[in-house]
């Protein structure tokens, strides 16, 4: 029996883009494209299945073998340090971490600054590097509002275009570092299907070089 190589794709636009990838990559799967409610795809001939599943989720389930590679945002892989291989920077869904906060805002060093963030393992440890004391306060999405509602004095979060920011008349006031989607591989997986996953790995990097 062929060995099956199990990729994880982000649900949405981003992970169509890096179907098309993996496709090119030698492991097509076109009943994909046909229904968009499922979300386990196979190709047996091909030795390929394909999950969709939730951006943020790619990297528990290449850490944890479920999924032998995926594409996961350099932001989780900051947050959350699963330990997978970062294989490579596909430069698609280009963002970056910010600090933002409201025009008026002026950093009062003497007390505790309140960050809003959806990223306290990265808001945490840029702080930390600035010897700078905050509280951290954990929200779950719609981050914006917090300084608005007095709930923050600043937040920490992905800038994509600026909009959101700027219809909710927030500024950035620093930018933490520079995201983007990444090809990641479970370690064992390496191991035991390399040739496969090199074959993708290096096929996405000719992809690149010829859309420059
Ligand atoms: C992200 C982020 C911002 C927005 C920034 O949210 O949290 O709210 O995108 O994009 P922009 O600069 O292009 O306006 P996302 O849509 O990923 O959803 P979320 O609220 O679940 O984080």
């Amino acid at each position: 029996m062929k060995t099956m190589l199990n990729i994880a794709l982000p649900k949405g636009r981003l992970g169509e883009k890096v179907y098309a990838m993996f496709e090119k990559a030698g492991f097509p799967c076109p009943s994909i494209k046909e229904n968009n409610r499922k979300l386990i795809f196979e190709n047996e001939e091909c030795g390929v299945r394909y999950f969709w599943v939730k951006p943020s989720d790619v990297a528990i389930y290449v850490e944890r073998g479920a999924a032998d590679i995926g594409v996961a945002g350099k932001d989780i892989l900051l947050e959350y340090e699963p330990d997978i291989y970062e294989l490579l920077d596909l430069g698609l869904g280009k963002c970056r971490m910010a600090v933002a906060a409201k025009a008026d805002f002026r950093d009062d060093t003497r007390k505790t600054l309140r960050v809003a963030t959806k990223f306290t393992n990265i808001a945490s440890a840029y702080y930390r590097s600035k010897g700078r004391d905050i509280d951290i306060i954990h929200l779950n999405g719609s981050i914006e509002i917090a300084p608005i509602l007095g709930l923050s004095d600043v937040i920490v979060d992905i800038v994509e275009t600026g909009t959101t920011l700027k219809e909710n008349n927030l500024l950035v006031y620093d930018t933490i570092v520079p995201i983007s989607a990444r090809l990641i591989a479970n370690k064992t997986s390496y191991k035991f299907k390399g040739s496969e996953i090199d074959q993708i790995l290096r096929s996405m990097a000719a992809q690149m070089e010829e859309s420059k």
